[in-house]
């Protein structure tokens, strides 16, 4: 029997499709389709029947980034105080690898693709490396959280298990998993993954810090005196983690958050740019870009909105603490995702097929009252992996690696 409420629900998202193998199922897959049902919050589908509509921008105006002559001028001070805060414990890192890394196409955790050519390079074990790095500077172990999701969980752990965490001690990761959403074809109605379940992604980057605190970490983590979470992407190979300058910076800035940037090689560039939003730091995303903010000039006669985010943020603890109850925007996102076809065949798409529901991280940087854009040389720390050819590709990366003295 299907309860009452389940059916209402339904009915009410207009998803009773989602029903239609259930008589087929057996005692147990029939529970946890209810189950499903019940826990997955039905009221983000709306947003599929109008997908472009993004949160209205508010007022953008500069926010002047801190550039490599100034870093350079103040570097041993940045320096010493970030490797003080390491020394004392004060700074953790946050991998995010809770994505489904469609664009690279390889159906294991993105962190287990190997970047070798003449041996294996795991991305997990270049992100490794980078930490090490710092351990040595500093002397000191970071915690490492990671974010998965129940997609790729047992998989990453198992994977890094099994490499001995690439000579990370076991004692300092820490695994958490994100939340999912239910995912839809282009007219809003969820996908079927199975005959029992509902096809569900990984709810975004955004709720990293809420999934970190659900799982019991957070309060790990303030009764380690951890302050700072650097907050790091899976796919950007030469990135500094935990950098003591970028660290001290910040600090030495009062600002509650940091943000890594790179200046942009074009004007039109797909990157989100830095800016302020009504007063607040904010980022407006390239498709916003309207061309007056693209040829506006600062004071200096230099492109006004020039720094792109790289996805490497230092967060204060207190500061994400009190913004956690404030809703992110919800971004609908074009995706491929696996589905039950008419006759009940899984497909697994060559091209997106329909839509993910999506918080994403770069929106809290609007909600935090101070921050200081660092920028980092592009050639030095900015090699993300996201496609297999072309632009930012396991072949563009494996040259930056090559240039940064890696071997491969
Ligand atoms: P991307 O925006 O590249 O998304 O993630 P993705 O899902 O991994 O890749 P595609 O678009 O399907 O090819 C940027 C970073 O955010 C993490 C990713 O693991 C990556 O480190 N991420 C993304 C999450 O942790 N959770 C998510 O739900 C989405």
């Amino acid at each position: 029997m299907i309860p009452e409420n389940v059916k209402e629900k339904l009915e009410k998202y207009g998803q009773e499709h989602v029903l239609k193998y259930y008589d087929e199922l057996d005692e147990e897959s029939k529970k946890a389709l209810v189950s499903q049902i019940e826990e997955t919050d039905m009221s983000i589908l709306a947003a599929a029947l109008n997908p472009e509509k993004g949160a209205e921008k508010g007022k953008i105006s500069p926010l002047p980034c801190m550039e490599l002559d100034e870093i350079e001028a103040g570097r041993e001070v940045f320096e010493r105080t970030g490797t003080e805060a390491i020394k004392a414990g004060k700074v953790a890192a946050v991998l995010l690898a809770g994505g489904m890394g469609t664009r690279l196409g390889s159906d294991d955790p993105k962190g287990m693709y190997n970047v070798g050519l003449t041996k294996k390079l795991y991305i997990f074990e270049c992100l490794i490396n980078k930490m090490l790095d710092v351990v040595k500077q500093t002397g000191t172990y970071i915690h490492l959280f990671v974010m998965t999701s129940e997609k790729n969980n047992e998989a990453t752990i198992g994977f890094l298990k099994e490499k001995s965490f690439f000579g990370y001690p076991e004692e300092y990761v820490h695994f958490f998993k994100q939340e999912m959403a239910p995912a839809t074809d282009y007219n809003g109605k969820i996908y079927l993954e199975e005959k029992g379940r509902m096809a569900t992604s990984p709810n975004g980057n955004g709720g990293w810090f809420i999934s970190l605190m659900r799982a019991g970490l957070l309060e790990k983590a303030k009764e380690w005196g951890i302050e700072w979470f650097n907050i790091f992407a899976v796919d950007n190979v030469l990135q500094r983690i935990a950098d003591p300058v970028f660290v001290g910076a910040t600090i030495e800035k009062k600002c509650v958050v940091g943000a890594k940037v790179v200046r942009k090689n074009a004007p039109d560039e797909k990157v989100g740019v830095m800016c302020l939003e009504d007063g607040r730091p904010s980022i407006v995303e390239y498709y916003e870009l309207t061309d007056e903010l693209m040829n506006a000039k600062d004071e200096k006669g230099n492109p006004a909105y020039n720094f792109g985010v790289i996805l490497n943020y230092l967060f204060y603890v207190d500061e994400l603490e009190r913004i956690v109850r404030e809703e992110l925007p919800l971004h609908v996102v074009k995706k491929k995702i696996p589905f039950l076809n008419e006759n009940g065949e899984l497909v697994k798409p060559e091209e997106p097929n329909g839509y993910k529901f999506e918080n994403l991280v770069l929106d809290m940087i609007h909600q935090m009252s101070s921050c200081l854009p660092f920028e980092v040389v592009r050639e030095k720390e900015f090699a993300p992996i996201k496609n297999k050819t072309g632009v930012d590709s396991v072949e563009s990366a494996r040259e930056l690696l090559k240039k940064n003295g890696v071997e491969l």
